[in-house]
């Protein structure tokens, strides 16, 4: 059986691919950024997941407005990055796992979640700069697990609920569960936190609303399933929709977690960068 060890949250803003691309990580604007991220690396050496199951949104790249999937996921054997204009080194090819892939499919399909399928799907920097961070170097680094990308629609409205993308990540975890292979995988919730890239208020944060949900996401994710994709674009911004992504990725860790690491940042580039890792409780 497919044993879950834990949920990573981090940002995946453009500007950190190319802070790393220039060796920034030590300077004083970058830093208490990339602090955060040697005890997630120290935990990941020790454990060594076999699979990182890396749920992004993506902006444009593998899916554009005539044609958005609410929820996709790749079922290739390996993703392909590409220039999206942002000026940030193309990465080569992520292995995947599409066997892994197929039976979440079979799954969560069986479970009535009718999910897109992408045999082929190009990776932006939702997925690439978590990447880089979690495992430096990548995909060369040599504990570098197989990858799945999941992405959701937080683009084009009407986007998904809260509470769907919490739903999602359980009906993910149903179907991970029943994979005969024992492996270990880690499930990544990429994005926000709170941010606003464009219109009157762009360059908007909420410190406040975001540290609200890294505390209650821990133990009470169910409670954040109150809040409307409305009153999550006013209190988060635009781009703040991002959070989808944590919800489904707390969704697949089950009831208990413990919180071994969290950092918060302001700004990053325009966004409230929170970084978390969860390890599933037994
Ligand atoms: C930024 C943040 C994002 O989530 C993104 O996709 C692009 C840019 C930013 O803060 O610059
Ligand atoms: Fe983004």
């Amino acid at each position: 059986m497919a044993r879950i060890i834990g949920g990573l949250t981090t940002s995946h803003i453009p500007a950190v691919g190319n802070a790393i691309a220039r060796g920034l990580q030590d300077q004083p604007y970058w830093r208490p950024f990339f602090d955060a991220y040697p005890p997630i690396r120290d935990w990941l050496a020790q454990h060594k997941p076999d699979v990182a199951i890396n749920i992004y949104n993506d902006h444009g790249l593998g899916f554009f407005l005539d044609k958005m999937p609410t929820f996709a996921i790749g079922t290739a054997h390996e993703y392909r990055n590409e220039d999206e204009g942002w000026g940030i080194p193309q990465l080569g090819p992520f292995a995947g796992d599409a066997r892994l892939s197929w039976h979440i499919v079979e799954g969560m399909v069986a479970d009535e979640f009718d999910i897109t399928t992408c045999q082929e799907l190009a990776v932006d920097h939702g997925f690439t700069v978590p990447m880089q961070l979690f495992w430096p170097g990548a995909p060369d680094n040599p504990d570098m697990p197989r990858a799945i990308p999941i992405s959701a629609n937080t683009v084009q409205h009407p986007i998904p609920t809260l509470k769907r993308a919490l739903d999602f990540g359980k009906s993910l975890r149903r179907a991970l569960l029943s994979y005969p292979e024992d492996i270990k995988v880690v499930i990544l919730g990429t994005g926000g936190l709170s941010h606003q890239l464009d219109g009157q208020r762009a360059g908007f944060i909420n410190s406040d609303f975001d540290r609200m949900c890294m505390e209650k996401i821990v133990d009470e994710p169910e409670s954040l399933t109150k809040i409307s994709r409305m009153e999550l674009v006013e209190k988060a911004g635009s781009q703040g929709t991002e959070f989808l992504m944590w919800m489904m990725m707390r969704g697949a860790l089950g009831p208990k977690v413990h919180a071994i690491s969290q950092n918060y940042h302001i700004p990053v580039s325009n966004t409230g960068a929170g970084t978390m890792l969860l390890e599933c409780g037994t």
